[in-house]
């Protein structure tokens, strides 16, 4: 390490000398620093090292699904970033401690032009020739700053789009059991309860999003009338309802005949179906009724039905995207 100190100028009024530049055959500087083409291959090898690092993190956290080689090409990354860092901090910038001595705040004309002469002299070297270093210093940093933004980005998750305000169900749509088999109005028992999805719709999401509970609260050839606008939709004592929870999205899988209520077995919300009630949530954290699908019995008597659901199904979010 090598002291640099400025020495009063006896003969300038309130002038010093300028600082004295390090040189770098001092013995005093390590040996790295003492060939600073060679300390600034070594910066910018690790700085590219650290570069594509982050890059390979990046690109490996997009396609997602390979934890290991994510931490690795990560870890790869910051530790040679870093190591480039250091060796520029440590190789290539000039040395402490440095003692100047108490002088007059402005400088000399003699001061400023040998300082300015020292920028030209020196500035090849410090600012030209490692214009390299920064350049990569900076994409480097750039980079590292894009992939660090990739995990909250990608825990976002996908974009919802229309998926949970629209179904698959529409007028006409058959309504099928978890296997595929289309649902007969005589194949429930009053009391009975069934998850159903439109006919043809059988990919994981479509099922998420469809999926419906078909319960049976009274005989043949009893019309249930959830409410005066709703009077056809319940044919044969059948009434169809989203078995998406309007809380938090779990499954309604539950239903209780003696009350003629769906339960949803996450938080406990309880909605009441049947006669003038329309799944109206009567206990429980879920903001609002159950989305109810109407229903009607085709020629062949299965079940089919009228229209799509008239609202989002799912949580209370939901409901204020729409007006
Ligand atoms: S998700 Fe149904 S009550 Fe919370």
């Amino acid at each position: 390490m090598s002291d640099v100190t400025t020495e009063e100028h006896a003969g300038q009024p309130g002038g010093t000398e300028p600082l004295p530049l390090a040189s770098f055959d001092d013995p005093h500087l390590q040996p790295l620093a003492r060939h600073p083409k060679r300390a600034e291959a070594v910066t910018g090898i690790f700085l590219l090292i650290g570069l594509l690092g982050f890059a390979a993190y990046g690109a490996t956290y997009w396609v997602g699904g390979q934890p290991q080689v994510e931490g690795i090409a990560l870890g790869v990354g910051l530790f040679a970033f870093g190591f480039g860092l250091s060796a520029w901090g440590k190789y290539l910038l000039p040395q402490g401690p440095f003692v100047e001595k108490r002088h007059a705040l402005r400088s000399t004309d003699g001061e400023r032009a040998a300082m300015a002469a020292a920028v030209v002299e020196r500035g090849g070297m410090v600012v030209k020739r490692r214009s390299f270093l920064g350049g990569v210093l900076g994409l480097g940093g750039a980079v590292m700053g894009v992939v660090l933004a990739f995990p909250l980005l990608r825990s976002l998750g996908p974009v919802p789009a229309k998926t949970f305000e629209v179904t698959n169900w529409k007028k006409g749509s058959r309504l099928v059991d978890n296997l595929g088999r289309p649902v007969h109005a005589a194949d429930l028992e009053v009391g009975g309860a069934l998850t159903v999805f439109p006919e043809g719709y059988t990919s994981e999401q479509d099922m998420a999003v469809d999926q419906t509970i078909l319960i049976r609260v009274a005989g043949p050839d009893t019309n249930v009338v959830t409410e005066a606008s709703r009077a056809t939709w319940g044919p044969d004592g059948y009434l169809a309802f989203s078995k998406v929870c309007t809380h938090a999205g779990c499954p309604v899988g539950l239903y209780q005949h003696q009350t003629q209520q769906l339960l949803c077995p996450c938080h406990q919300s309880l909605f009441d179906v049947g006669q003038g009630r329309p799944a109206t949530n009567v206990f429980g954290p879920a903001p609002r009724p159950l989305p109810q699908l109407p229903l009607y019995v085709d020629e062949e008597g299965y079940l089919r039905s009228q229209a799509g659901y008239d609202q989002p199904i799912g949580p209370g979010f939901w409901e204020r995207t729409t007006t």
